[in-house]
């Protein structure tokens, strides 16, 4: 199952949302940090904790040497970081420059849409992906195309779900439909959760409330004990919700993650 998180701009908490359920997933998982304008997930979280030779770019090196599309799916393993706090995490580290990203041609993202899909096939694990903000015709598209679902972050206000109205149209173009598309939303704000999927057209995927300290933790590697982020709100929320996501397999999760 490849799920992937993406936003429109006004930056409602991609990557906080992306830690937050990678930590509470049910099952082994492969996090890719496939923002096109710079990876936070590692200079976040694991800000020194991981070395900074693996990632995206280690990986489209190494792929790049006529391999079979197994054989750079085996690779992603190589090229990936064992999350400390959360064995049965890995992450790829993503770009450490926008300039960076710009390396990666629709080719080159085609290729890692191909491994990641593959590696879940084969290892059986899911993978859950950092797309960033869909405000171009470039990036990870081929990524979005070969997702399973795509959770759309989203924050309760009038000017997020402006930006993420834009997202939705980009969405639509460049998927043909919104069949596999959900809002996530995000935080606290002065409409609901259920009014803002419905403004969007989107069936609503789940929720995620404000928790500025987990938040903090999550997004900038700020120091706590374990204790303090297990029992915050947005673990316990991300926990329930990553719950839904990593149990159901099939097309049909979104409506199940409505559903439940
Ligand atoms: N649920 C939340 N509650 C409180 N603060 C949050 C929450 N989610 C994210 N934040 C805060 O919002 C800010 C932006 O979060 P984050 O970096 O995850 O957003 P993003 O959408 O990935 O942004 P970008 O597009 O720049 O990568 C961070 O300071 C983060 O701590
Ligand atoms: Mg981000």
């Amino acid at each position: 199952m490849l799920t992937v998180v993406a936003s429109g701009k006004a930056a409602p908490g991609v990557t906080t949302s992306v830690w937050a359920l990678a930590l509470c997933w049910p099952r082994p998982l492969l996090v890719a940090d496939c923002d096109p304008a710079g990876g936070d997930m590692a200079p976040g979280l694991l800000a020194g904790r991981v070395s900074l030779d693996r990632g995206l770019l280690s990986w489209s090196t190494a792929a790049r040497r006529g391999l079979t599309a197994t054989a750079t799916a085996t690779l992603l393993s190589e090229h990936a970081v064992q999350v400390p706090e959360r064995p049965q995490v890995s992450l790829i580290p993503g770009f450490a420059t926008a300039t960076q990203g710009t390396s990666f041609t629709p080719e080159t993202w085609e290729r890692l849409a191909v491994a990641l899909e593959q590696f879940a096939a084969a290892v059986g694990w899911d993978v859950l992906v950092d797309a960033g903000r869909l405000v171009t015709d470039r990036g990870c598209w081929p990524v979005l195309r070969a997702a399973d679902r795509v959770l759309l972050a989203v924050r309760p206000s009038v000017r997020s779900v402006h930006a993420a109205h834009d997202a939705v149209q980009r969405l639509r173009q460049e998927l043909g439909d919104l069949e596999k598309a959900a809002a996530l939303v995000v935080g606290d704000g002065p409409y609901a959760a259920g009014e803002v999927a419905r403004a969007l057209e989107l069936p609503l995927a789940g929720v995620l409330p404000y928790d500025r300290t987990a938040a903090e933790i999550l997004s900038d590697g700020a120091l706590a004990s374990p204790k303090t982020l297990r029992r915050a709100a947005l673990m316990r929320a991300a926990s329930s919700l990553a719950g839904k996501l990593g149990d159901s397999s099939g097309a049909s999760s979104v409506v199940e993650a409505v559903a439940g």
